[in-house]
């Protein structure tokens, strides 16, 4: 079973970020896919602090275990594909977000980059401007892990809730983004299954 976890960093539950995480992955179930949303945005996250307790368990956990860190390091673990989503909040992903990349990113690193080679992609919900580096911050969450991000951000425009719903250009974009994901993941499942057969490594 093939499966992609997203995580919406958006406090606004039903809020645009949803609204574009939901686009991606409706492409994604109908190819069959497996799909969870996991809400970060609004919940009582901290921030990593630097004590390096990842790097001395190296049990793929972080030290805390007072929030949901951890179970989304377990999600993001088990799954083959992760798409991080946020809203632009001054030019960037919201702190929820960033605590996120930031910790389970350490603990993948303590671990021997635990996400690699998995898929991963980022929507952004954008009012006016922000959205490129807000995009990036997910990005590098994904390349500094060895994941793989079968290109085109995705970005939605948008202030109030549902008015991503009227960007056409965005909601195409979240087909597309979608669609990638799709081909990636089975372009990958396909050469695993061929060099299972061969014997090949
Ligand atoms: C604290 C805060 C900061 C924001 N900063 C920006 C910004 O820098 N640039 C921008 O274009 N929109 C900004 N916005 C607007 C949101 O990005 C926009 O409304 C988005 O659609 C919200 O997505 P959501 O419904 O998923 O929360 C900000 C909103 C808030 C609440």
């Amino acid at each position: 079973m093939t499966k992609v976890v997203a995580f919406n960093g958006s406090p606004r539950l039903e809020g645009n970020t949803s609204l574009l995480i939901r686009m991606v992955l409706h492409e994604l179930e109908k190819a069959g896919i497996t799909t969870e949303v996991v809400q970060v945005g609004g919940k009582q996250i901290h921030g990593c602090t630097a004590c390096m307790k990842c790097f001395e368990n190296r049990d793929r956990r972080c030290v805390f275990d007072d929030d949901i860190v951890n179970e989304c390091i377990a999600k993001m673990a088990e799954a083959d594909g992760i798409i991080l989503g946020s809203p632009v909040y001054f030019l960037d992903v919201t702190p929820e977000m960033k605590a996120l990349i930031d910790r389970a990113g350490f603990v993948s690193f303590a671990n021997d980059r635990l996400f690699s080679h998995k898929v991963g992609n980022a929507v952004v919900a954008v009012r006016r401007t922000g959205a490129s580096r807000t995009f990036d911050s997910m990005l590098h969450f994904f390349l500094a892990n060895d994941m793989i991000v079968p290109g085109l951000p995705g970005i939605g425009v948008g202030r109030e809730i549902g008015d991503v719903e009227r960007d056409r250009e965005g909601i195409e974009q979240m087909k597309r983004v979608g669609q990638n994901i799709v081909w990636l993941l089975k372009t990958m499942n396909h050469s695993k299954n061929a060099s299972g057969n061969t014997g090949a490594c």
